[in-house]
């Protein structure tokens, strides 16, 4: 049984010497979502006259008083402190998916990836209008992976054409999917077109047979009824039938901006959703505070063991403390074979 508050964290200069051993144990994955950074002094007349003016109006009427950006610190402290092998972003890294809102990212998104790889998706508000996508994947495109993207793979902007991105590491795969689009005015739904689902069905049958653990990254909820319709991912039903055939072991994503666990075994094989917070969400509620996951998966058993930890920002605001936490055997499903 893996203890992860008993185990011995090496500081960030020690982890290197101590990787591999760590590395043997178990892979340690820290999940979280929805950072909306905003920055006010981008805006002007021409850019905002757009979706991006409701954007504006629900910044100001809003989550100007529900968000706190000087958690960024104590957030990178905590990560330096955990040590994770992964650092996984589920979207929303921006508000209202601006150039300078992408640089200030690329430059927290820097200082995590001194700490541990980052792997991240796109989310609703980083692909606000059609231009926030070619930004996006300039500026932060080389984060989709944490093997390295190549830049030559940038084609077409916002057509989800560089998904799924997958990173296997050990028998482990991080999967990530882009639900998200520039949709009309009032919606913040997601989908992931036929395209993409075929490319993940193919790569689902590969990794099926290499009985490798799935587990996939997205910004929409693969829960239905868990964000309301406006918002909910228009394709959810294809994607659940590829969980059903074709085995997904674990899903991250975030969106809803509220923590939300729950285990889908109804239709076997058995599968785990976990729903994200905002990072920088200061809401009194538990449910709704910022918060985030730290998964340790023991990879070299099978079943996989996967001990979850959910860490929350504490009420004076000043450090994450654990929430509550849980263990779960995962099995991936064993590939198809004929009678
Ligand atoms: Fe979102």
């Amino acid at each position: 049984m893996v203890q992860p508050f008993d185990r011995y964290y090496p500081t960030h200069c020690e982890k290197q010497k101590f990787s591999v051993l760590i590395w043997r144990k178990y892979l340690r994955i820290v999940h979280l979502s929805d950072l909306h950074i905003f920055c006010p002094d981008a805006i002007s007349f021409q850019k905002i006259m757009n979706k991006r003016l409701l954007g504006l109006a629900n910044w100001y009427l809003k989550r100007k008083r529900q968000v706190n950006y000087d958690i960024f610190p104590v957030l990178l402290e905590t990560l330096k402190n955990l040590a994770p092998e992964v650092i996984c972003i589920t979207g929303d890294l921006t508000h209202l998916g601006m150039k300078k809102e992408f640089q200030k990212s690329e430059s927290l998104l820097n200082d995590m990836h001194s700490i541990a790889p980052v792997k991240l998706v796109p989310g609703n508000h980083d692909l606000y209008i059609k231009d926030s996508a070619v930004d996006m994947e300039k500026i932060l495109g080389r984060f989709f992976s944490i093997t390295d993207t190549e830049k030559s793979q940038i084609k077409k902007a916002g057509e989800n054409n560089l998904f799924p991105q997958i990173d296997v590491v050990e028998n482990i795969a991080l999967i990530g999917l882009s639900s998200s689009y520039p949709c009309s005015l009032l919606k913040a739904t997601g989908r992931l077109g036929k395209k993409q689902l075929r490319k993940l069905s193919v790569a689902l049958d590969e990794l099926s047979d290499k009985k490798s653990l799935k587990i996939v990254l997205i910004h929409h909820p693969s829960v239905s009824g868990l964000v309301k319709k406006r918002k909910e991912l228009l394709d959810n039903k294809a994607l659940e039938a590829l969980r059903i055939s074709k085995g997904i072991e674990l899903f991250l994503f975030g969106h809803s901006h509220r923590r939300f666990i729950c285990v889908d075994d109804d239709k076997a094989p058995k599968s785990l959703h976990l729903c994200a917070p905002s990072i920088t969400s200061i809401k009194k509620a538990a449910e709704k505070r910022a918060g985030f996951y730290v998964l340790d998966i023991m990879a070299k058993k099978k079943p996989f063991e996967i001990k979850v930890q959910d860490l929350i920002l504490s009420e004076r605001g000043n450090r994450f403390v654990l929430n509550g936490q849980f263990s779960l055997n995962l099995q991936p499903k064993p590939p198809f074979s004929a009678c």
